[in-house]
């Protein structure tokens, strides 16, 4: 019996598929450092959104439209599976996205990854989260947490002024230390031993994070997580895992000034980086 196969080129360009990572800005880079390190094989595209970076204070209906932009245009651009690395995006966009894709393109939060460890590591059930203003309100992690493990306490603070300092380079000032203890306090009052950094951009601060809250609450930083949850998910999805480049290719695509994006960039991937522009629509 006579079977059509494609032609050359279509199998190619499913066996070269690379890894989507959408952020609204800088802060996905430190989470796809961690995962580059960690699966060093394989082939990526990062997308930030800068020109529309902080996304933490915007309505839920315009996070949602920016992110479906930004997952279609990851799509376009050879991505067999797309990580949704910023939790305000994963916290009011995700389901949606995920829903109208349907199982045919697969896109994954941040936000269940470190729900889970942060139950796994709780000692005394009291879990701190801090986010963005979106993040915060939509109260995701809240419910995340508590669906696993009914008996957990959740305690949240949106931490507005971080991610413009941090997307201005400003993350090694010494007024850092003092914006995080407003921010942190709260959180500490209430005896929390574990904290969720619930915003891609907050991982860039874990040691001035550490420094405030000291050396026995636990910290769960995505940076850790995500490389981990996605290595797990790639052994268990053989036939995703199957689809990608291994060709440790990554192109860096940022929707505004692709020249600040490479300066700021190269200094939160670790090496430098070549940015090319993204129009989303
Ligand atoms: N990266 C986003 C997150 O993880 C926060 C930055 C923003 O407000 O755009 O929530």
């Amino acid at each position: 019996m006579w079977v059509r196969l494609p032609p050359p080129a279509q199998i190619m360009q499913k066996r070269n598929k690379r890894i989507g990572i959408f952020d609204s800005g800088f802060g996905g880079l430190h989470v796809l450092r961690s995962i580059v390190s960690a699966l060093p094989q394989y082939d990526y595209a990062y997308l930030g959104d800068t020109a529309r970076a902080p996304y933490g204070d915007r309505p839920q209906e315009t996070i949602y439209a920016y992110t479906k932009q930004a997952v279609d245009f990851l799509f376009r651009h050879e991505c067999g599976i797309v990580v949704i690395a910023c939790n305000t995006a994963s916290s009011e966009a995700l389901r949606r996205i995920q829903d109208e894709y349907g199982a045919a393109k697969k896109v994954l939060g941040v936000l269940i990854p470190a729900a889970e460890v942060a139950v796994e590591r709780t000692t005394k059930g009291r879990i701190g989260v801090i986010a963005t203003h979106g993040t915060v309100a939509s109260n995701k992690f809240v419910r995340e947490l508590t669906k696993l493990d009914p008996t957990v306490r959740v305690f949240q603070n949106a931490c507005p002024l971080l991610v413009p300092l941090i997307e201005s380079g400003e993350h090694g000032s010494a007024e850092m230390e003092t914006i995080l203890k407003r921010y942190l306090d709260p959180l500490l009052r209430k005896k929390i031993d574990t904290l969720i950094l619930g915003c891609t951009h907050y991982g860039i601060l874990e040691r001035n994070i550490r420094k405030v809250v000291g050396p026995t609450v636990h910290i769960v930083s995505e940076a850790r997580v995500v490389p981990k949850k996605l290595a797990a998910y790639f052994k268990k999805h053989g036939e995703i895992e199957a689809t990608l480049g291994k060709r440790s290719n990554i192109h860096f695509y940022s929707t505004d000034r692709t020249d600040n994006f490479k300066i700021l960039g190269s200094k939160l991937f670790g090496k430098k980086i070549q940015v090319k522009k993204a129009t989303l629509r």
